[in-house]
């Protein structure tokens, strides 16, 4: 392995250095460095400190994370999304004071704020609707205001499709997939919803292929992910009500070729955009992509894509250089863990277990996720069903 990785690395050799080609040679090196170094587990997941970390986070979190005190629906889903990967759970004490926080950040007008008194923004209202979902109780689904959620979602969209995230915030396709995200769980989506999200997707797509956040915005797997998993919905939502496919304009040969090519041959990770480093949670946002993608040829184009990435390089990345003694996933080697990155690194972990050869005999795989909405399966399957025969019956 070590032999492999190193032709890699001196392949990369290059006269006149650029910023961005020193820090990327950087991160080859320390993972050079760490595959010299004799093995210590690094293999196998560490699933009992993963679960210690996470447990300790819902007790007390570090000072550095004042800073994300706009952020408090996001800091439960993180936390609890990672425990039902490694199926584990909270105390039921801990639920009822997860329930009773998420209670408090819902605006008194529909949609969910970063903390209680905080106005309401798309991005912790996806947060806490699937952290929710996630609890999986029907004291847990009736925290959502459907009617009121309803009637915010369309306050904040604009005549070309997209959404604003916050009633004087900005727009962009998180605001546009965050929005769609939750009706799709909620059974709220209408044509008055949906109406121009397609077009406006459709004109994300940059020269080479990834969405950006905004047309004319440079392709990034973050919003890649956003842009094509709520073209996803919408097309779910268009079966349904018009029996046909949800028109749009994107190159969908050229979104799989631009994101199979993020993943990094050297670190096995993928990187967001061209010429930037790895981390590891485009693991989801590019690995789900590329999920996400795979299942629409299928169905579309009535083929397997030819576009697969390799699981085995993805778990490699994830296990042997993002985990941390003591729990944990960090972005990449050098990085300290955070809780967002733990997140979206076993979420990734799960893509990966989906998108193995075969050849190798795995002990363990992490539960499927529902790519659409980054919970499991079975956790949306639940809400959902709850949620849109509740709206039904009102
Ligand atoms: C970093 O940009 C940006 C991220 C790490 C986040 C990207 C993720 C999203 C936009 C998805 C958001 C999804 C929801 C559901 C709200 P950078 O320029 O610091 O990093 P780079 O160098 O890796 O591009
Ligand atoms: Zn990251």
């Amino acid at each position: 392995m070590f032999r492999d990785l190193k032709s890699l690395y001196l392949q990369n050799e290059q006269t006149y250095p650029t910023e961005t080609y020193l820090v990327q040679r950087q991160v080859e090196r320390s993972i050079l460095k760490i595959e010299q170094e004799p093995l210590r587990g690094e293999d196998r997941l560490n699933k009992e400190e993963h679960k210690e970390y996470l447990h300790q986070s819902l007790k007390q979190l570090p000072t550095s994370y004042q800073a994300l005190d706009a952020s408090q629906p996001w800091l439960c889903y993180w936390i609890l999304h990672a425990l039902d990967l490694l199926e584990d759970e909270p105390t039921e004490e801990e639920k009822i004071g997860i329930l009773e926080h998420l209670s408090r950040c819902q605006s008194p007008n529909g949609g969910f704020g970063g903390g209680y008194g905080q106005v309401a923004h798309l991005a912790t209202t996806y947060a806490a609707v699937c952290a929710l979902c996630i609890l999986g109780t029907p004291e847990a689904f009736d925290v959502i205001h459907l009617d009121k959620l309803y009637m915010w979602l369309l306050t904040l969209k604009n005549s070309d499709g997209s959404f604003r995230v916050t009633e004087l915030g900005e727009s962009d396709v998180r605001g546009l997939y965050c929005a769609l995200a939750v009706a799709h769980i909620c059974g709220l989506l209408t044509s008055e919803l949906v109406e121009n999200c397609s077009t406006y997707i459709s004109r994300l797509q940059s020269f080479d292929g990834g969405l950006g956040g905004e047309p004319f915005n440079e392709g990034h797997g973050g919003y890649s992910y956003c842009g094509f998993a709520a073209l996803c919905i919408l097309d779910e939502y268009w079966q349904q009500t018009e029996s046909k496919c949800v028109p749009h304009s994107l190159d969908i040969k050229k979104l799989q070729f631009w994101v199979i090519n993020r993943q990094l041959p050297l670190e096995g990770g993928f990187q967001g955009r061209v010429n930037k480093l790895v981390d590891s949670c485009y693991s989801f946002w590019q690995g789900g992509l590329l999920t996400l993608l795979e299942f629409w040829t299928r169905k579309y184009q009535k083929r397997n894509t030819s576009f697969r990435f390799s699981g085995e390089d993805l778990e490699r990345y994830l296990l042997r250089y993002c985990q941390c003694r003591g729990g944990g996933f960090r972005d990449k080697p050098g990085k300290p863990r955070d809780l967002y990155h733990t997140c979206y690194a076993l979420s990734g972990l799960s893509v990966a277990h989906q998108n193995l050869s075969g050849t190798v005999t795995h002990q363990y795989l992490l539960p499927k996720i529902n790519a659409l909405l980054n919970v499991r399966m079975e956790r949306f399957e639940l809400a959902a069903t709850y949620l849109r025969n509740k709206k039904r019956m009102e």
